[in-house]
């Protein structure tokens, strides 16, 4: 598997089609893509965090301003715990302050939080003006930037408060991983594992020969698996856009995930390792129904160890599962929905699992 050193993918959804441009090293023309994007504009909003902002905030101003655009920007608080309707209201208040028009851009350049918060804003004001997704983690490069997903949490759950929007461009430059916490890469990784789990079996063994590599951030393989996983999450969105039917299976080990981030009140776990966590009670849950062998479950369990990601499902009783699944915005009706493996790369939602078999499976996990 040997990429090309920059690659275009093209997001066909008709008047909402965009590229996803990766490149190693190409943050500094941004300023020239959007430049060629939005002839006739020269304002922008860049929302940002004091995490991220500090480390290419210049660049991207800079590159900005070489192309004839006036930035204003917004840095907000960093974290899961600031992804919030106020956070939200503070790129808002910025938008009113730069007096945006409706075709000028918000960039969001940072990790999935400040992506999902400046897309629902740029969904937003004015009924909805552009957005460009500058991903900076490994999550957002290989996910959340991609599929126009846009939201903030509430306290009764996480993204309940959103839109589908997508973006106008997604601008991924694979050296920003550079700087980011190795806990935040092995996050990351956990969520492209599941692109090998719900629909390449060659790709998960592919990553199993090369997850030292991924971990060590070699350029071949970093810029492999964005490729990989950029792929897979455009064809999923062109197929599915709002998730009417195969979207739905990106949602591997969220239904538990989320339940997890929400039950630890979003201090504990990262949101990839939630999902890792998650995604290893979907497996169990799948063999316990008869649909996969046990196997999986142990194939999963072995590449999460690699990645050093963790492995010990936190314990509450049944009832607070029920409870915190309860509330997930996936669900249909009062059903809870799942998504199981019928094997490695085969994935599929079951809307009718009873509670029994939940209980089963959150017992089969007490210690
Ligand atoms: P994050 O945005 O909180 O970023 C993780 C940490 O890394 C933060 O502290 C951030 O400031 C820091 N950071 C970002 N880029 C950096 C860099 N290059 N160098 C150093 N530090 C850097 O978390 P995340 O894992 O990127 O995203 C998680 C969020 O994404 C969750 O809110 C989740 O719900 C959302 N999400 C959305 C979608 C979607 O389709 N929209 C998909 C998956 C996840
Ligand atoms: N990350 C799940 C989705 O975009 O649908």
């Amino acid at each position: 598997m040997n990429q090309p050193a920059s690659r275009i993918y093209r997001v066909e959804l008709g008047p909402r089609s965009y590229d996803i441009h990766i490149e190693a090293g190409c943050l500094p023309q941004l300023g020239h893509a959007v430049r060629q994007l939005f002839p006739d504009v020269d304002r922008c909003l860049i929302v940002s965090n004091d995490v991220v902002a500090p480390l290419y905030l210049d660049v991207v101003q800079q590159s900005l301003a070489e192309s004839g655009w006036t930035c204003h920007s917004c840095i907000l608080k960093d974290g899961e715990q600031y992804k919030t309707l106020t956070a939200w209201g503070e790129i808002m208040d910025a938008l009113m302050q730069a007096r945006l028009s409706r075709g000028e851009p918000v960039i969001a350049l940072g990790g999935g939080v400040v992506g999902d918060m400046a897309g629902f804003a740029a969904a937003c004001y004015r009924r909805g003006i552009p957005c460009v997704q500058v991903p900076t983690t490994l999550l957002a490069q290989v996910d959340s930037s991609v599929g126009g997903k846009t939201a903030v949490n509430h306290p009764h759950g996480k993204n309940m408060i959103g839109a589908f929007y997508q973006p106008s461009l997604v601008w991924i430059d694979p050296l920003l991983l550079g700087t980011l916490e190795p806990r935040q890469l092995r996050a990351g990784i956990a969520e492209l594992i599941k692109y090998g789990l719900i629909r390449d079996a060659v790709f998960f063994t592919w990553l199993e020969a090369n997850m030292d590599g991924l971990l060590a951030l070699d350029s071949g393989i970093v810029s492999e698996v964005i490729h990989t996983s950029c792929r897979h999450k455009a064809e999923v969105v062109m197929a599915d856009e709002t998730e009417q039917g195969m979207r739905a299976l990106l949602n591997l080990g969220h239904t538990f995930g989320h339940a997890i981030e929400s039950m630890t009140r979003y201090t504990e776990y990262l949101h990839g390792e939630a999902v890792a966590l998650g995604t290893l009670m979907a497996a169990r849950l799948s063999a316990q129904l008869g649909y996969a062998s046990t196997d999986v479950e142990a194939s999963i369990r072995g590449l999460y160890a690699r990645a050093d990601l963790p492995l010990i499902i936190p314990q509450f009783d049944a009832g607070a599962w029920l409870d915190a699944m309860g509330h997930d915005k996936k669900n249909v009706g009062n059903r809870i929905r799942y998504i199981l493996l019928r094997g490695m790369g085969d994935a599929f939602v079951a809307e009718q699992v009873d509670e029994a078999a939940i209980r089963r499976l959150i017992s089969s996990f007490t210690v």
